[in-house]
Protein backbone atom coordinates (compact mmCIF):
# COMPACT_ATOMS: atom_id res chain seq x y z
CA UNK A 1 0.00 0.00 0.00
CA UNK A 2 1.19 3.57 -0.93
CA UNK A 3 0.60 6.87 0.64
CA UNK A 4 -0.94 9.30 -1.36
CA UNK A 5 1.29 12.12 0.58
CA UNK A 6 -0.17 15.03 -0.29
CA UNK A 7 1.53 17.15 1.57
CA UNK A 8 4.60 16.36 0.26
CA UNK A 9 3.63 17.16 -3.00
CA UNK A 10 2.17 20.24 -2.16
CA UNK A 11 5.18 21.95 -0.95
CA UNK A 12 7.13 20.73 -4.01
CA UNK A 13 4.63 22.74 -5.95
CA UNK A 14 4.52 25.51 -3.73
CA UNK A 15 8.29 26.11 -4.49
CA UNK A 16 7.98 25.79 -8.08
CA UNK A 17 5.12 28.87 -7.57
CA UNK A 18 7.01 30.94 -5.97
CA UNK A 19 9.57 31.00 -8.66
CA UNK A 20 6.50 31.89 -10.88
CA UNK A 21 4.94 34.57 -8.72
CA UNK A 22 8.79 35.90 -8.71
CA UNK A 23 8.35 35.51 -12.63
CA UNK A 24 5.27 37.92 -12.84
CA UNK A 25 6.12 40.34 -10.25
CA UNK A 26 9.79 41.27 -12.46
CA UNK A 27 6.79 42.05 -15.34
CA UNK A 28 4.82 44.07 -12.28
CA UNK A 29 2.04 41.55 -11.90
CA UNK A 30 1.21 40.52 -8.16
CA UNK A 31 -0.85 38.20 -7.53
CA UNK A 32 -3.82 39.27 -5.05
CA UNK A 33 -6.21 37.15 -3.59
CA UNK A 34 -8.90 38.29 -1.37
CA UNK A 35 -11.02 35.69 0.68
CA UNK A 36 -14.82 36.87 2.06
CA UNK A 37 -15.32 35.20 5.31
CA UNK A 38 -19.29 35.75 7.01
CA UNK A 39 -19.77 35.16 10.46
CA UNK A 40 -17.13 33.10 12.94
CA UNK A 41 -17.48 29.89 11.30
CA UNK A 42 -13.91 28.21 13.55
CA UNK A 43 -13.53 25.63 10.74
CA UNK A 44 -14.27 28.02 8.13
CA UNK A 45 -11.50 30.27 9.84
CA UNK A 46 -9.02 27.93 10.18
CA UNK A 47 -9.53 27.05 6.56
CA UNK A 48 -9.36 30.78 5.50
CA UNK A 49 -6.17 30.62 7.49
CA UNK A 50 -4.39 28.53 5.89
CA UNK A 51 -5.02 29.61 2.28
CA UNK A 52 -4.00 33.24 3.57
CA UNK A 53 -0.80 31.64 4.93
CA UNK A 54 0.25 29.40 1.88
CA UNK A 55 -0.54 32.78 -0.27
CA UNK A 56 2.55 34.52 1.65
CA UNK A 57 4.39 31.21 1.44
CA UNK A 58 4.99 31.98 -2.15
CA UNK A 59 4.50 35.13 -2.76
CA UNK A 60 1.07 35.88 -3.21
CA UNK A 61 -0.55 39.39 -1.80
CA UNK A 62 -3.75 38.01 -0.23
CA UNK A 63 -6.44 39.53 2.90
CA UNK A 64 -9.47 38.09 4.41
CA UNK A 65 -11.95 40.32 4.75
CA UNK A 66 -14.29 39.60 7.66
CA UNK A 67 -17.95 40.32 7.53
CA UNK A 68 -20.20 39.96 10.96
CA UNK A 69 -23.11 36.98 10.30
CA UNK A 70 -25.69 39.40 9.74
CA UNK A 71 -24.35 40.71 6.98
CA UNK A 72 -26.79 41.33 4.61
CA UNK A 73 -26.98 40.17 1.03
CA UNK A 74 -27.55 43.39 -0.75
CA UNK A 75 -24.36 44.74 1.02
CA UNK A 76 -22.39 41.54 0.12
CA UNK A 77 -23.39 41.49 -3.55
CA UNK A 78 -21.75 45.46 -2.95
CA UNK A 79 -18.47 44.29 -1.58
CA UNK A 80 -17.98 41.51 -4.38
CA UNK A 81 -18.89 44.47 -6.84
CA UNK A 82 -16.21 46.93 -5.46
CA UNK A 83 -13.54 43.89 -5.83
CA UNK A 84 -14.67 42.87 -8.57
CA UNK A 85 -13.90 46.13 -10.32
CA UNK A 86 -10.63 46.72 -8.34
CA UNK A 87 -7.80 45.76 -10.89
CA UNK A 88 -5.59 44.87 -8.06
CA UNK A 89 -7.64 42.07 -6.92
CA UNK A 90 -6.76 39.02 -8.86
CA UNK A 91 -8.76 36.23 -7.11
CA UNK A 92 -12.42 36.24 -5.05
CA UNK A 93 -13.04 33.73 -2.31
CA UNK A 94 -16.33 33.40 -0.74
CA UNK A 95 -15.81 30.93 2.03
CA UNK A 96 -18.90 28.62 2.28
CA UNK A 97 -21.23 27.85 4.06
CA UNK A 98 -22.61 31.24 4.00
CA UNK A 99 -25.36 32.02 6.78
CA UNK A 100 -28.55 30.72 5.83
CA UNK A 101 -30.43 34.20 4.97
CA UNK A 102 -27.48 34.70 2.27
CA UNK A 103 -28.49 32.63 -0.93
CA UNK A 104 -25.01 31.12 -1.90
CA UNK A 105 -26.03 30.78 -5.70
CA UNK A 106 -27.01 34.64 -5.85
CA UNK A 107 -23.17 35.52 -4.40
CA UNK A 108 -20.93 32.94 -6.26
CA UNK A 109 -22.50 33.94 -9.66
CA UNK A 110 -21.96 38.17 -8.76
CA UNK A 111 -18.15 37.27 -9.00
CA UNK A 112 -16.52 38.18 -11.74
CA UNK A 113 -15.75 34.77 -14.13
CA UNK A 114 -11.87 35.67 -14.54
CA UNK A 115 -11.97 36.43 -10.28
CA UNK A 116 -13.60 32.94 -9.71
CA UNK A 117 -10.55 31.32 -8.07
CA UNK A 118 -13.21 28.59 -6.70
CA UNK A 119 -14.60 27.73 -10.03
CA UNK A 120 -17.87 27.89 -8.39
CA UNK A 121 -19.67 30.18 -11.10
CA UNK A 122 -21.86 28.33 -13.53
CA UNK A 123 -19.96 29.94 -16.02
CA UNK A 124 -16.81 28.05 -15.05
CA UNK A 125 -18.75 24.84 -14.14
CA UNK A 126 -20.50 24.89 -17.10
CA UNK A 127 -16.90 24.98 -19.00
CA UNK A 128 -15.77 22.34 -17.45
CA UNK A 129 -19.19 20.63 -17.80
CA UNK A 130 -18.04 20.79 -21.49
CA UNK A 131 -14.18 19.83 -21.47
CA UNK A 132 -13.32 23.54 -21.83
CA UNK A 133 -10.19 25.47 -20.20
CA UNK A 134 -11.64 26.96 -16.67
CA UNK A 135 -10.61 28.10 -13.30
CA UNK A 136 -11.21 24.92 -11.24
CA UNK A 137 -12.75 23.94 -8.15
CA UNK A 138 -10.13 23.54 -5.83
CA UNK A 139 -10.53 20.34 -4.25
CA UNK A 140 -11.33 18.27 -7.11
CA UNK A 141 -8.12 19.88 -9.26
CA UNK A 142 -6.11 18.78 -6.17
CA UNK A 143 -7.51 15.34 -5.98
CA UNK A 144 -6.60 15.07 -10.18
CA UNK A 145 -3.38 16.26 -9.81
CA UNK A 146 -2.51 14.00 -6.94
CA UNK A 147 -3.58 11.44 -9.09
CA UNK A 148 -1.64 12.16 -11.91
CA UNK A 149 1.81 12.83 -9.88
CA UNK A 150 1.46 9.43 -8.89
CA UNK A 151 1.11 8.03 -12.01
CA UNK A 152 -2.27 7.05 -11.96
CA UNK A 153 -4.22 6.92 -14.96
CA UNK A 154 -8.05 6.99 -14.62
CA UNK A 155 -9.04 6.04 -18.12
CA UNK A 156 -10.78 3.67 -18.18
CA UNK A 157 -11.47 3.37 -14.18
CA UNK A 158 -14.11 2.63 -12.64
CA UNK A 159 -14.48 5.51 -10.34
CA UNK A 160 -17.05 5.83 -7.27
CA UNK A 161 -17.84 9.28 -5.70
CA UNK A 162 -19.53 9.44 -2.38
CA UNK A 163 -20.99 12.78 -1.97
CA UNK A 164 -22.77 14.89 -5.02
CA UNK A 165 -21.76 18.46 -3.50
CA UNK A 166 -21.27 21.49 -6.01
CA UNK A 167 -17.54 22.07 -4.38
CA UNK A 168 -16.63 18.39 -4.72
CA UNK A 169 -18.71 15.49 -5.77
CA UNK A 170 -20.07 16.84 -8.85
CA UNK A 171 -16.87 18.71 -10.41
CA UNK A 172 -15.02 16.08 -9.07
CA UNK A 173 -17.16 13.76 -11.32
CA UNK A 174 -17.18 16.06 -14.63
CA UNK A 175 -13.10 15.61 -14.04
CA UNK A 176 -13.42 12.41 -13.90
CA UNK A 177 -15.58 11.59 -16.73
CA UNK A 178 -13.58 13.95 -18.80
CA UNK A 179 -10.46 12.01 -18.00
CA UNK A 180 -12.10 8.77 -19.08
CA UNK A 181 -13.21 6.99 -16.50
CA UNK A 182 -16.38 5.17 -15.90
CA UNK A 183 -18.65 7.51 -13.05
CA UNK A 184 -20.74 6.42 -10.65
CA UNK A 185 -21.79 9.38 -7.71
CA UNK A 186 -23.55 8.30 -4.60
CA UNK A 187 -25.37 10.79 -2.45
CA UNK A 188 -27.95 10.78 0.32
CA UNK A 189 -30.77 9.06 -1.82
CA UNK A 190 -28.31 6.28 -2.75
CA UNK A 191 -29.86 2.95 -1.51
CA UNK A 192 -27.14 1.28 -1.46
CA UNK A 193 -23.58 2.57 -1.24
CA UNK A 194 -21.88 -0.60 -0.95
CA UNK A 195 -23.15 -1.66 -4.04
CA UNK A 196 -21.37 0.46 -5.36
CA UNK A 197 -18.09 0.90 -3.83
CA UNK A 198 -17.09 -2.63 -3.27
CA UNK A 199 -16.29 -3.32 -7.56
CA UNK A 200 -14.74 0.39 -7.67
CA UNK A 201 -11.31 1.04 -8.98
CA UNK A 202 -10.92 4.06 -7.25
CA UNK A 203 -13.18 5.25 -4.46
CA UNK A 204 -13.66 9.14 -3.31
CA UNK A 205 -15.68 9.94 -0.35
CA UNK A 206 -16.26 13.16 1.15
CA UNK A 207 -19.69 14.05 2.52
CA UNK A 208 -17.82 14.73 6.11
CA UNK A 209 -18.50 11.30 8.33
CA UNK A 210 -15.91 9.63 10.20
CA UNK A 211 -15.52 6.18 9.84
CA UNK A 212 -17.87 6.24 6.67
CA UNK A 213 -15.91 3.65 4.52
CA UNK A 214 -15.31 0.59 6.40
CA UNK A 215 -12.97 -2.34 4.68
CA UNK A 216 -16.09 -4.46 3.78
CA UNK A 217 -16.86 -1.74 1.35
CA UNK A 218 -13.70 -1.91 -1.04
CA UNK A 219 -12.08 -4.60 -3.21
CA UNK A 220 -8.33 -5.11 -2.36
CA UNK A 221 -6.20 -3.00 -4.31
CA UNK A 222 -8.74 -0.18 -4.82
CA UNK A 223 -7.38 3.35 -4.46
CA UNK A 224 -8.79 4.87 -2.23
CA UNK A 225 -9.59 9.04 -1.82
CA UNK A 226 -10.52 10.59 1.23
CA UNK A 227 -11.96 14.06 0.47
CA UNK A 228 -13.62 14.52 4.63
CA UNK A 229 -12.56 16.44 7.15
CA UNK A 230 -14.12 15.59 10.91
CA UNK A 231 -12.69 16.95 14.33
CA UNK A 232 -13.54 14.19 17.04
CA UNK A 233 -14.10 14.89 20.54
CA UNK A 234 -10.51 14.47 21.60
CA UNK A 235 -9.39 17.01 19.03
CA UNK A 236 -8.05 14.73 16.59
CA UNK A 237 -8.70 15.44 13.14
CA UNK A 238 -10.10 11.97 10.27
CA UNK A 239 -11.41 11.41 7.21
CA UNK A 240 -14.02 9.65 6.33
CA UNK A 241 -12.34 6.43 5.89
CA UNK A 242 -11.49 3.93 8.20
CA UNK A 243 -7.83 4.14 7.59
CA UNK A 244 -6.45 1.61 9.74
CA UNK A 245 -8.39 -1.38 8.07
CA UNK A 246 -9.42 -0.20 4.99
CA UNK A 247 -5.16 0.77 4.15
CA UNK A 248 -4.58 -3.46 4.59
CA UNK A 249 -7.02 -3.73 1.57
CA UNK A 250 -6.19 -0.61 -0.73
CA UNK A 251 -3.31 -0.13 -3.05
CA UNK A 252 -2.77 3.82 -2.61
CA UNK A 253 -4.92 5.90 -0.03
CA UNK A 254 -4.81 9.42 1.24
CA UNK A 255 -3.92 10.20 4.69
CA UNK A 256 -5.87 12.80 6.76
CA UNK A 257 -4.48 15.21 7.65
CA UNK A 258 -1.96 15.56 4.64
CA UNK A 259 -3.74 14.13 1.38
CA UNK A 260 -6.53 16.31 0.00
CA UNK A 261 -6.30 18.93 1.76
CA UNK A 262 -2.92 20.17 1.25
CA UNK A 263 -4.12 19.63 -2.57
CA UNK A 264 -6.67 22.05 -2.20
CA UNK A 265 -4.69 24.38 -1.12
CA UNK A 266 -2.04 24.11 -3.96
CA UNK A 267 -5.01 24.35 -6.46
CA UNK A 268 -6.14 27.24 -5.18
CA UNK A 269 -2.84 29.20 -5.73
CA UNK A 270 -2.01 27.82 -8.82
CA UNK A 271 -6.18 29.46 -9.63
CA UNK A 272 -5.13 32.58 -8.12
CA UNK A 273 -1.71 32.75 -10.56
CA UNK A 274 -3.74 31.82 -13.35
CA UNK A 275 -6.47 34.27 -12.92
CA UNK A 276 -3.58 36.94 -12.48
CA UNK A 277 -2.25 36.03 -15.92
CA UNK A 278 -5.89 36.06 -17.38
CA UNK A 279 -6.69 39.52 -16.36
CA UNK A 280 -3.01 40.81 -17.16
CA UNK A 281 -4.17 39.11 -20.93
CA UNK A 282 -7.74 40.50 -21.08
CA UNK A 283 -6.59 44.34 -20.26
CA UNK A 284 -3.61 44.43 -23.04
N1 LIG B 1 -15.97 25.42 2.10
C1 LIG B 1 -15.53 24.15 2.10
N2 LIG B 1 -14.71 23.94 1.04
C2 LIG B 1 -14.65 25.11 0.37
C3 LIG B 1 -13.96 25.53 -0.80
O1 LIG B 1 -13.24 24.77 -1.46
N3 LIG B 1 -14.14 26.83 -1.15
C4 LIG B 1 -14.94 27.66 -0.45
N4 LIG B 1 -15.07 28.91 -0.90
N5 LIG B 1 -15.59 27.31 0.63
C5 LIG B 1 -15.44 26.03 1.05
Amino acid sequence: MYILDGKAYSQEIEKELSIEVDRLKAIHITPCLYVILVGDNPASLSYVTMKNKACSRVGIESKIIKFDENISQNVLLDEIDKLNNDKNVNGILVQLPLPKHINSNIILESIDINKDVDGFHPYNMGRLFCNLDSLLPATPFGIMMLLEYYKIDVKGKDVVIVGASNIVGKPLASLMLNAGASVSVCHIFTKDVKKFTKDADIVCVGVGKALLLSDDMVKDGAIIVDIGINKLDDGSIVGDVDFKNVSMKASYITPVPGGVGPMTISALLINTIKASKLQYEVAK
